[in-house]
């Protein structure tokens, strides 16, 4: 009798729970720039990633790392890049690489709360060996890829494939835009969903990202843009804007939509070489300028208090591990780097987020330099912030439109300081009138560099040709 009841008691409380957990939706847009979707940019049309924005809150100052690979790390393991050796450019795919496996990933830590874990797209955090991929990091499914671009329509990277449905590798999906398929398998699940059990969705997908490719009707969106590559790139953002719309159609037809969080973002800023746009920050993807990191971003759904559009508190890409782990009813680790700003997001509280790291890489010191820290208002810049630099509206002539990169040689050591709560384009840099600030925020900054990992960027390894595989990109060479 008494086991009986506690059974019962046991059983109920655990549904009760599950119930109440929300459903999240973890979107990420690869290469999307801060000036790329409609709230921000009338030119772009973006209406329902405009309306969960508005709806929801836009948040102002949520960084990122300037590239792929690092930004992805930090918000599957909520840690700096630069503590898991993932600091340096980006994994390629012939690199025996992938983020270390004592790290927890999010979707590890929302199964111990009860979730169905689901990720739909991009990995881009290594593959040499099974246990490097997602369904061996958290995740019930995967359907995607493992590197950091493929082509959009025959789904390889360089010559071989690179799409994969769980384990296997997915032939037969030549020719179908990757955002369809993506979204449609979203929205599969969704439906099959059982819903006893809170839904995780990661899903980031492939647009916008470079090969600058979507099908003829999206480009058509946009006959007042006269440059061939932005058209093409405005219309990769509303097949994406699109796919978005087809995912939260699949949640409000299931009834989940109510109890559902969405959080998203950009993985770094857009690459301005590549049709992408971050106007008026200054820069893009590759350099540690804000307009290669801060992300565009915004979160929407249950939990929330709905009574600001915009959240101005400092976060971390370190931080949404965290936030989303809080926002799940879970404790987050303490030993990462993130943080949690669930209760001052949802009820618009100061950030307690004071300082972060853009970066630190020494690995090609001191050409490539790219280091940077923020502590406060003021922002110090490290050796070669990464180009193109400059600040640029969205490019609108018939040519392509070069930018200028500047040159550093070997012993350089540029340092650059701004204050960026008064400016945030950086537009005025204080480094020759404010000494005594670069030198506190420099002293700190080596507070964190003592603690740096080495950036683990080995050569190619032969073993990775995917002619071994099957023509396919494919575990099992480390
Ligand atoms: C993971 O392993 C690395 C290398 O051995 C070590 O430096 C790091 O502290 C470990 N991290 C965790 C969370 O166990
Ligand atoms: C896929 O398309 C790209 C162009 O984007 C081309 O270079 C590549 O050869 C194609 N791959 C295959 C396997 O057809
Ligand atoms: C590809 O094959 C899988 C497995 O047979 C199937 O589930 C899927 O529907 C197919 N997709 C297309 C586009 O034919
Ligand atoms: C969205 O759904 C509609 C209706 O099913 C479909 O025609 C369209 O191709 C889908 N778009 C994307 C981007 O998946
Ligand atoms: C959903 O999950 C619950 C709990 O695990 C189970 O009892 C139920 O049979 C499942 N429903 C379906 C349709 O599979
Ligand atoms: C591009 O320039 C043309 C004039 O050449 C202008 O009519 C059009 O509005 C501009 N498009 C955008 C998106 O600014």
């Amino acid at each position: 009798m008494e086991i009986r009841l506690f059974f019962a008691l046991f059983v109920i409380s655990l549904s009760l729970t599950s119930a109440q957990r929300p459903n999240i939706v973890f979107i990420v847009a690869d290469d999307l720039g801060w000036n790329d979707l409609g709230f921000r940019n009338p030119d772009m049309k973006t209406p329902n990633i405009d309306q969960l924005a508005t709806e929801g809150i836009i948040f102002e100052n949520a960084y990122v790392q300037p590239l792929c690979s690092p930004s992805r790390a930090a918000f599957m393991s909520g840690m700096y890049p630069f503590h898991t050796g993932m600091q340096h450019s980006t994994i390629y795919p012939y690199q025996a690489v992938c983020v270390p496996l004592n790290y927890t990933f999010m979707p590890q830590e929302l199964k111990k709360l009860g979730y169905a874990t689901h990720m739909i797209g991009k990995w881009h955090l290594g593959f040499c060996k099974w246990e490097c991929t997602p369904t061996y990091r958290g995740f019930d499914t995967f359907f995607g890829y493992y590197t950091a671009f493929e082509d959009h329509f025959n789904h390889s990277t360089g010559q071989y494939l690179d799409y994969r449905d769980n384990r296997l590798p997915a032939r037969n999906y030549s020719g179908e835009y990757s955002a369809f398929t993506f979204a449609q398998r979203a929205v599969d699940i969704i439906h099959r969903h059982n819903v006893s059990q809170p839904l995780f969705m990661y899903l980031p997908y492939q647009n916008v990202h470079a090969p600058i490719q979507v099908p003829k009707r999206y480009e058509d969106m946009y006959p007042n843009v006269n440059n061939n590559g932005r058209r093409t790139y405005c219309g990769m953002v509303s097949a994406l804007d699109e796919a978005v719309g087809n995912v939260t159609q699949a949640l409000r037809d299931r009834g989940l939509f109510d109890n559902t969080l969405i959080l998203f973002t950009s993985d770094n800023g857009g690459p301005i070489e590549g049709y992408a746009n971050n106007w008026p920050l200054r820069g893009g993807k590759h350099t540690i300028w804000e307009g290669g990191t801060r992300g565009i971003s915004f979160m929407h759904g249950v939990g929330l208090q709905k009574t600001r559009t915009t959240y101005d508190g400092m976060i971390h890409a370190v931080d949404w591990k965290p936030t989303l782990i809080s926002a799940a009813g879970g404790i987050p680790e303490s030993t990462i780097d993130g943080m949690s700003h669930w209760d001052s997001i949802r009820n618009g509280l100061p950030s307690s987020r004071t300082e972060f790291i853009y970066n630190i890489d020494d690995f090609e010191v001191p050409i490539e330099g790219h280091a940077g820290i923020r502590v406060g208002d003021y922002k110090l810049i490290l050796g070669y912030p990464g180009g193109p630099d400059g600040w640029h509206r969205p490019m609108n002539s018939t040519h392509y439109e070069t930018y200028e990169q500047t040159v550093y040689l070997k012993g350089d050591s540029p340092v650059h300081l701004f204050n960026i709560r008064v400016d945030p384009t950086e537009h005025n840099d204080l480094a020759q009138k404010m000494p005594d600030m670069v030198a506190k925020l420099r002293a700190r900054f080596e507070e964190y560099k003592k603690t740096m990992v080495p950036a683990n960027f080995p050569d190619p390894d032969p073993a990775s040709d995917p002619r071994k595989f099957g023509d396919v990109w494919s575990p099992g060479w480390c």
